[in-house]
């Protein structure tokens, strides 16, 4: 009898040492039908958006040099292009509604200073207009998404805004020749006001509705052209605005409108007011449990939106724009509460995980969203700070480089096996994935582990492909808060993912860190 209670007491040391009783890895399982997929995952999903805000654009993109002339910052603009920057949005958000288009054009500093009365009062000396627009995305490669003026502009304002930006002749035209461009530009995405029962007007969504369509007649296509009209929608899970806009505008005149724009943040309040956010860094289990299942909530966010639109139009022809998202937190101490400045952590890259996941499974009716806002401002890509040579990649830039594979990618079909993340008497799924077969037939999985403490152990198998090779990435840190500084540009980066072996035909286990993402490629023979 002693000498069997001593080895059980024995046994239960050596679990307890090994931890193998109370931390035995979770496994699960993942099948991969790469055979499968009939959706692509429009690139335009792995969109950014700019705004007149803070250091967004002055002092972000647009820099002045030793002689005081503003320029592109050319290390953004390379730092952006490695990440295939499919798409840009400006000038707002809030401002697009303050914003003239003819005060941004001619000579700079001829142009005409107003206040913006949205971020700040300050002055905003319009040295960033049209041209100076038109020419980033040309250099980034990408393509422009231009929110025009409903709240404080008219039919014709926004009427000529196009005819100056597309058009080969006529007055708007010949405007625009003056001003240096002589050929016209291609302006696919075309939003018709932003936020319109907020600060786009504060507007019914009936009475949206009337205006978007007569703002919208006027809207033409010049020469080849070709208009991707986009209405300005809900914000969260408001569908009512959402079953308006399809009743009154798709009903009544369906080549009006392309698009239904949808904003969603991430944020997160103990009090749930507002102005009462939380930080960015320095926050407990509780922050990073409640950021995460935020985020995961856009996928219910998007269902009931696509539930509503799919009443009127089951053949999929309104795309759902989800042109802002991402985390928004308390500002920065000591910073400009206008300016929205805020650090980004292993967290935010985690969100930008989960939401650009999201996205990809729900690429039938999400044919573009835009992440809040690129430089500086919310949750950026890239940090710059006055009087620095260098920049700062966040966090959520790395994220981007790791999903860039499924830009214009067929979207896989997954079974995952979950499991869940438990903190206090809530949980969420422990893991999140999704999955994409390209051209050449490699098929690329991005999958990230949520739970802060344990790895997890996942089985994951691929039908239709035998792969000859894989090569992947993780990031990961070792706390949930950290984060990329001046002084520490490096301690949030990808690093080669070797955790992984094969153990049968086209079946690899995987060992996912905990609080990680990992984006593996399978090439096929
Ligand atoms: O992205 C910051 C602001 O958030 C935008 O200006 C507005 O559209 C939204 O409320």
């Amino acid at each position: 009898m002693r000498g069997l209670f001593s080895k059980g007491l024995l046994l239960l040391i050596v679990l307890a040492c090994t931890g193998s009783v109370l931390q035995a890895q979770p496994t699960h399982r993942l099948v991969i039908h790469a055979d499968q997929g009939r959706v692509q995952i429009s690139r335009h999903i792995y969109g950014h958006f700019i705004e007149h805000l803070g250091y967004g654009i002055y002092g972000g993109f647009w820099q002045r040099d030793a002689q005081g002339r503003w320029h592109l910052r050319q290390d953004i603009v390379d730092a952006l292009r490695r990440i295939r920057i499919p798409n840009l949005r400006w000038p707002g958000g809030c401002f697009a509604d303050l914003y003239h288009w003819k005060d941004g054009i001619g000579p700079q500093e001829q142009r005409r200073p107003i206040l913006n009365a949205f971020w700040g009062q300050v002055v905003e000396d319009n040295s960033f207009g049209t041209h100076e627009f038109m020419a980033l995305v040309e250099a980034l490669g990408a393509e422009p998404y231009i929110a025009g003026n409903v709240g404080s502009g008219t039919p014709r304002e926004m009427a000529e805004w196009v005819e100056y930006l597309t058009a080969e002749d006529g007055p708007m035209a010949r405007l625009r020749k003056q001003n240096g461009r002589e050929q016209p530009w291609r302006v696919p995405f075309w939003g018709v006001g932003n936020e319109s029962w907020g600060c786009g007007g504060n507007m019914d969504p009936e009475y949206y509705a009337d205006l978007y369509r007569r703002f919208a007649t006027y809207l033409f296509n010049y020469g080849g052209n070709r208009l991707y009209k986009i209405a300005a929608g809900p914000a969260d899970a408001d569908t009512t605005w959402t079953s308006v806009l399809m009743r009154d505008v798709f009903r009544r005149n369906p080549g009006l409108m392309q698009g239904i724009s949808v904003h969603y943040y991430t944020w997160i309040s103990k009090t749930g007011r507002w102005n009462d956010k939380e930080p960015a860094t320095g926050f407990d289990e509780w922050g990073w449990f409640k950021g995460l299942q935020k985020a995961l909530f856009l996928d219910e966010v998007l269902r009931r939106h696509e539930a509503v639109m799919d009443r009127y139009d089951p053949e999929k022809r309104v795309g759902l724009i989800v042109d802002e998202w991402g985390m928004w937190h308390a500002p920065e101490p000591g910073s400009n509460p206008a300016f929205l400045v805020q650090q980004n952590t292993l967290r935010d890259a985690l969100v930008a995980a989960v939401s650009l996941n999201i996205f990809n499974h729900h690429a039938e009716r999400v044919r573009m969203a835009n992440l809040a806002q690129t430089i500086n401002v919310l949750q950026a890509l890239i940090l710059t700070r006055e009087g620095e040579e260098t920049i700062v990649l966040t966090p959520t830039y790395h994220v981007f480089d790791l999903y860039k594979e499924h830009q214009d990618a067929t979207l896989l079909p997954v079974e995952l096996e979950a499991g869940e993340y438990r903190y206090g008497d809530e949980a969420i799924p422990a893991l999140n994935a999704s999955a994409s077969r390209n051209a050449e037939g490699a098929v690329h999985l991005t999958i990230a582990n949520l739970d802060p403490h344990q790895e997890r152990v996942v089985q994951a198998r691929l039908e239709g492909i035998q792969p000859a090779r894989v090569e992947g990435r993780v990031l990961t840190a070792e706390a949930m808060d950290a984060h990329n500084t001046f002084e520490a540009p490096d301690r949030v980066r990808p690093v080669a993912f070797t955790a992984y072996r094969a153990v049968g035909d086209g079946v690899y286990e995987l060992r996912l860190p905990a609080r990680s993402v990992v984006a593996l490629t399978f090439y096929p023979r």
